[in-house]
């Protein structure tokens, strides 16, 4: 979704900016602006344009902005209004000597908006974000914090705002509820930004602003307040992340590379986690006692991360033999579910900023739940949200569609239901210890399969142009199938759908003919002769089969036009494997298609509005 970034100190502010969006470009976006202080004349510069930034850089490049240290930009992905030039940020008064950049939605727009119109305010754009701006300039007297905190106090919704004055050039204000905006502290400069990658070459000392709170920049300095004007002692995080782990490092595309980081992914989580054949899960804020009380759990989640927590309950269900309901958070918190006093709240997000996740977190907690996060980013919002969190320690992940970021849930539920199969005595000794060595044994057989690549590039040139595919799996690998044919529409815009298989004969059959991709799952478990009756059933009516099989199947191959072979492995552990040629079938046909693999169009990687 939209992506902030701003910049004071003492160089040319507008290079700083156009560099910091392009790191931000893998959010999604549609069109992008940058609006300057200009030490020149005392005014406020704004540039913008629809599309790429690249079209933003030509219009500056033919339209320079010169002698300005202190900057806000913003790209945009629409929400209230057309993707246009008049809609991207930043937005200004009618004087344009105010201008705001905003993440997030104002809910009671409209009625601020006619409140301004009636005093004659004359609006540009169709946005949420422009009663923002005018508001800071009607309580604007000399004083930039206290219009922003004025305005704040008018304001509904959910915001990220970076604010600029052409009266006070040396001052960036920026102020959050809701969405994500944390401070880059550098050496005499400083930054605002909406995610960490924006900044991560220019400094690793950060800021993560809390709702509730607004901040000053300066130059040198930054001070923070909640909106009540109590000041708040920031605190300095150092992030980890290298700036490699948010470039592409020789890859063609981010999502190309984080499929191949997945190996070390697992192999960090394997090395942190598992400590002298015990789990062991820092972090997760629940004692002991409280996790064996736990008499149901609840997982709430969306998208990729719905289906990571789909997986999850049937490890949890088989492991610890504690019942598991798995929501889709737009659904959990709108359908009052019936929460006990022992119901945890499992929630699932790389992104931890995911509106609908963190509003189903909040609810449940305020009806007296506890919640624990499986969350890929440190001190997001769910983190700070939830009793206790499980970080899986991904690394940043570019590519809008999600590749380690689900593997790396699925390793950190699989661990999760181990320690609860411990405390819950479901699981023995000799079992956790079976389980875990075939846990180990996951990074080596990713990187066997990935060996497969090419064979799985050349099966997708034979199926790119199929007009509709059919992904079906069964049992734990009924979300694998879910999860395979999201990643095919989300990138490559075919229609796919996600099965169970056992379900085909009540509808989907009736798509199976000679046009019709179908991608079977079939690893050797106790359903592989379902999966088979299913195969038989969709040739007998000409659908073109690729199966995922374990290796050693020759019979497979007599019944599919393709297989791509995954080592054996407890058939608890297939969706992490059978998630790697998923992603690659996925890849390869979005690339033959010519699709823009890491910024598919209209999808965001963190959906940060509901
Ligand atoms: C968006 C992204 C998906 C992601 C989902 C949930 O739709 O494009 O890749 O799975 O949000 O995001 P989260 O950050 O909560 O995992």
């Amino acid at each position: 979704m939209c992506g902030i970034i701003g910049y004071i100190g003492s160089k040319e502010a507008t290079p700083i900016l156009l560099e910091g969006l392009k790191k931000l470009e893998y959010r999604g976006y549609d069109s992008s602006g940058v609006g300057v202080c200009s030490a020149k004349d005392g005014k406020i510069i704004v540039r913008k344009a629809q599309g790429k930034i690249r079209h933003l850089e030509d219009l500056i490049k033919s339209h320079p902005i010169t002698h300005a240290t202190t900057g806000i930009s913003h790209t945009r992905w629409a929400t209230h209004g057309a993707p246009s030039h008049r809609n991207s940020h930043p937005h200004c008064d009618v004087k344009q000597t105010i201008a705001v950049v905003h993440n997030g939605i104002i809910e009671n727009y409209q009625e601020l908006r006619q409140e301004l119109q009636k005093k004659g305010v004359k609006f540009v754009s169709e946005t949420d974000t422009e009663v923002v701006g005018h508001l800071v300039a009607e309580y604007f007297k000399g004083d930039l914090v206290k219009a922003v905190q004025k305005a704040i106090g008018r304001v509904r919704g959910a915001f990220a705002f970076g604010v600029i004055c052409s009266a006070d050039p040396n001052l960036l204000v920026a102020a959050r509820v809701g969405s994500p905006l944390i401070i880059g502290i550098g050496k005499g400069e400083n930054f605002i930004a909406s995610d960490v990658p924006a900044i991560l070459d220019k400094t690793k000392r950060v800021i993560y602003l809390k709702d509730g709170e607004m901040a000053a920049l300066t130059r040198d300095d930054v001070k923070i307040w909640k909106f009540d004007g109590k000041p708040v002692t920031p605190k300095i995080d150092t992030v980890t992340f290298t700036v490699g782990s948010a470039q592409k490092e020789g890859y063609p595309h981010f999502m190309l590379k984080e499929i191949h980081e997945q190996p070390h992914v697992l192999a960090q989580m394997i090395k942190s986690r598992i400590k002298n054949d015990h789990v062991v899960l820092d972090g997760i804020g629940l004692s002991d006692n409280q996790l064996k009380s736990i008499k149901n759990i609840y997982i709430v989640a969306c998208g990729t991360a719905y289906h990571a927590g789909m997986v999850g309950k049937y490890l949890i269900e088989k492991i610890a033999g504690i019942p598991v309901v798995v929501d889709a958070a737009s659904e959990f918190r709108y359908r009052e579910p019936i929460l006990q006093k022992n119901t945890l709240i499992l929630s699932v997000s790389q992104s931890g900023e995911t509106a609908d996740t963190l509003a189903a977190v909040r609810d449940a907690r305020a009806r007296g739940a506890k919640a624990i996060t499986i969350c890929n980013a440190v001190g997001s919002s769910l983190v700070r949200e939830s009793d206790g969190v499980l970080y899986t320690h991904a690394g940043p992940e570019i590519g809008v569609a999600s590749t380690k970021a689900y593997t790396a849930q699925i390793g950190m539920l699989y661990l999760f239901a181990l320690k609860l199969g411990e405390l819950h005595k479901k699981l023995s000794d000799q079992e956790r210890h079976k389980i875990i060595k075939e846990f180990k044994h996951i990074p080596s057989l990713y990187k066997t399969i990935l060996q497969q690549k090419e064979h799985v590039a050349q099966i997708a040139k034979k199926k790119f142009r199929f007009g509709c595919f059919l992904f079906l799996g069964r049992n734990v690998n009924y979300p694998s199938a879910l999860e395979g044919a999201l990643k095919l529409k989300e990138i490559s815009y075919i229609p796919a759908e996600g099965y169970a298989a056992g379900e085909m004969k009540h509808g989907p059959i009736a798509l199976i003919d000679e046009y019709r991709a179908v991608v079977c799952i079939a690893p050797q478990s106790e359903v592989y002769e379902k999966m088979i009756s299913n195969i038989q059933e969709i040739r007998a009516r000409k659908g073109k089969i690729t199966a995922i099989a374990t290796e050693g199947d020759k019979d497979i191959s007599k019944h599919a036009d393709y297989v791509i072979y995954i080592p054996k492995i407890d058939p608890l552990l297939t969706p992490l494997l059978v998630a790697i040629p998923l992603q690659l079938i996925a890849y390869y046909i979005a690339v033959n298609l010519g699709c823009d693999v890491d910024q598919p169009r209209n999808l965001a990687k963190s959906v940060t509005v509901e």
